[in-house]
């Protein structure tokens, strides 16, 4: 492993990882568990595609989140579970423990006949369960795919049926906060379009009633109930093996399936967790408040502090029950030092009391991380003042579910910070600015498309089912190079900001939703005859959502508008739901037919003083209605 311990070690290795690639990650890769060495570090390019990292290496990712640990730390607590009600019991495991639970679980599988290459899907609470089913699935070979509890059972069975996943694994039911969320009656409903499940297995959490439907369904605790062993020997994997798909939102189409495969994925996992974060004391204890259906709760729950061996305090609950307090409460009872979170929480709880952050004490705090959109000023001092008491040094990481890992990050008390920046790439990546000709802009103090020019090893390699679509989605913008879909400002220094997605993908809450599935959503009303998604920025959520709609007949308000929301619940989930609803007679389009969405965003962003060329518009006069901002 490569350790960054200050700025000049940081230039070093950035110039050596951009020089000699091959020696840099080799060592990067060098204190890890290998069942058999790798043959080539990197092979392939943006331009073949066919990217592969430590080539004929063999190994089990397992082994090296557990295994490893087990000689030198085996009573060292890996998991402090927070449950969603404060005054129910913390679940802890050690290493050790959580070895076992794993090889149980990967037992319990293997009985269940899952064989390396099966993929199974998650569609769970964030309890312990979850953490030891997916590494279960990695220790047999299976690949996992995790789907967020929020989904839908449409959008569920959209993903089971995309990579075709032969076993469900979920929970009863699960508590966010005094809601309850009944993820095995919404499996059931998903099932019924989902013929390539042959196995349910439901972990007893909330003990609500659930249906049972006989040889398909089973208890998770009867099954490994039954197991004797608690040992599993991790199955051999290749370098190049797949290690799981999650499904993610792209500016068009159906969401897509990024595939992740084994020993880049780790080795980058391990990597960007030590550097960005500088755990350094043994006591030091991790706390990611993401949710593992999302690709922060892959890399920096799931894999990436297990394969630190560190601490961390893993969450069911929400931001803002008992109260607004919850997550500084849990800091203190905790003891945890290295908090990693979303800009969107932190605005949610800035409009809170601020009492409830004043009152905890929050001294064990070192370091803090924000991810997963954009950090505003207001939210960033007010994270740095009052929970950071201006002592700890905030991580603003820029990363997607492509990349695997974070990319550009400040090192915690190594790199000096500027507010909302998030300051320069790890070494090993490198990134240009691309400006609107396709030009790559050298200068300084510039904003311009992000692109990252060389493969690096956490890179998806596809997108499941659809290598082309891969292709054309990330690689055709700009040949030679991978477009990360947003914009970034290089300030006079070389330091970046982020400035959000040029694409019309939103982020909602920290949520990634593209503007086409939730127009697909809202097509699917019967009154909808065509709809148009912008999103516009929102206090709290970042972005908020707002949906032009063109109606067959005379509308009702309230009453259409409860059934569009409903509507995208059903198809996609609640946190997909438009803020903004307004009906139009037409959309503004071009003479081929193309929504001018430029007009729409500004209208949406309440910002019409110059709304730019509109002279090519087949239907100029609709723009005068639009801007009447008549919402529902
Ligand atoms: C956005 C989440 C600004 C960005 C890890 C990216 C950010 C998308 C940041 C990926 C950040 C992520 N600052 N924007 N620090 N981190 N984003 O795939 O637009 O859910 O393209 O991965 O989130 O979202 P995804």
């Amino acid at each position: 492993m490569i350790r960054i311990n200050n700025q000049d070690e940081y230039q070093h290795y950035y110039t050596q990882a951009l020089n000699e690639p091959n020696e840099f990650w080799s060592e990067v890769a060098s204190s890890f568990t290998w069942r058999k060495p790798w043959t080539s570090v990197s092979t392939g390019d943006f331009e073949n595609l066919d990217i592969k990292w430590f080539n004929g290496a063999e190994l089990n990712i397992t082994e090296n989140c557990l295994d490893r640990h087990l000689k030198t730390q085996p009573h060292k607590t890996a998991i402090i579970f927070e449950p969603n009600n404060p005054d129910s019991a913390t679940r802890t495991f050690t290493y050790k423990e959580l070895h076992t639970e794993v090889c149980r679980a990967a037992n319990m599988l293997k009985q269940q006949n899952v064989k390396k290459g099966d993929v199974v899907c998650f569609y769970m609470s964030m309890i312990p369960e979850l953490l030891i089913g997916v590494l279960a699935c990695a220790r047999i070979g299976a690949v996992h795919s995790v789907v967020f509890g929020g989904f839908s059972s449409k959008a569920l069975s959209d993903r089971i049926n995309d990579c075709k996943a032969k076993v469900l694994i979920t929970n009863d039911s699960g508590f966010r906060g005094t809601k309850e969320v009944l993820l095995k009656n919404i499996c059931d409903k998903a099932l019924e379009t989902s013929p390539s499940i042959s196995t349910v297995i439901i972990k007893k959490h909330s003990g609500s009633p659930v249906n049972l439907k006989s040889n398909r369904d089973f208890w998770w605790d009867e099954l490994t109930n039954k197991i004797t062993s608690s040992d599993c020997l991790p199955e051999v994997m290749q370098a190049e093996d797949p290690l799981f798909i999650l499904y993610t939102s792209g500016s068009t189409g159906k969401p897509k399936g990024l595939l992740h495969t084994t020993a880049g994925y780790m080795v980058f996992a391990q990597y960007s967790f030590e550097n960005v974060f500088q755990m350094k004391s043994d006591n030091d204890i991790f706390w990611c408040t993401a949710d593992i259906g999302w690709i922060t709760g892959h890399s920096y729950i799931t894999y990436g502090p297990l394969l630190a061996g560190v601490t961390q305090v893993m969450f069911e609950g929400v931001p803002n029950w008992p109260d607004a307090g919850r997550f500084w409460q849990t800091i203190d009872k905790h003891k945890v030092t290295h908090f990693y979170t979303a800009p969107t929480a932190i605005r949610a709880l800035e409009a809170c009391d601020i009492n409830l952050v004043k009152k905890q004490n929050l001294s064990s705090l070192k370091v803090l991380g924000s991810v997963g959109e954009p950090i505003n000023v207001e939210a960033w001092d007010w994270y740095n003042k009052n929970v950071g008491h201006k002592n700890c040094p905030i991580v603003d990481t820029w990363w997607q579910t492509e990349t695997g890992g974070i990319m550009i990050s400040p090192l915690a008390g190594i790199t000096n910070t500027i507010p909302c920046f998030a300051m320069s790439p790890l070494p090993g990546v490198q990134l240009k600015l691309m400006d609107a000709q396709g030009q790559v802009v050298e200068e300084n103090g510039v904003e311009g498309n992000l692109v990252i020019t060389a493969p690096w090893p956490s890179i998806a390699r596809t997108i499941y089912g659809d290598h082309n679509r891969y292709k054309d989605v990330y690689f055709s913008d700009y040949k030679g190079t991978y477009f990360t879909g947003d914009g970034a400002k290089r300030d006079d220094n070389g330091f970046y900001r982020i400035i959000g997605r040029v694409d019309d993908v939103m982020n909602v809450s920290g949520h990634r939703i593209g503007t086409a599935e939730v127009e697909d959503a809202l097509n699917q009303h019967p009154q909808v005859v065509e709809s148009a998604v912008v999103g516009y920025p929102h206090n709290i959520k970042g972005q908020g959502i707002y949906a032009y709609i063109i109606c067959l007949n005379k509308c009702e308000g309230e009453a259409l508008k409860t059934e569009l929301l409903d509507t995208v619940t059903q198809q996609i989930g609640a946190f997909a739901k438009p803020d903004k609803i307004q009906v139009v007679s037409g959309l503004p389009k071009t003479r081929s037919g193309k929504i001018m969405r430029r007009i729409l965003r500004k209208v949406a962003n309440n910002d019409t003083s110059d709304l730019g060329d509109t002279s090519t518009l087949l239907n100029p006069e609709i723009v005068e209605e639009v801007m009447k901002r008549n919402t529902l």
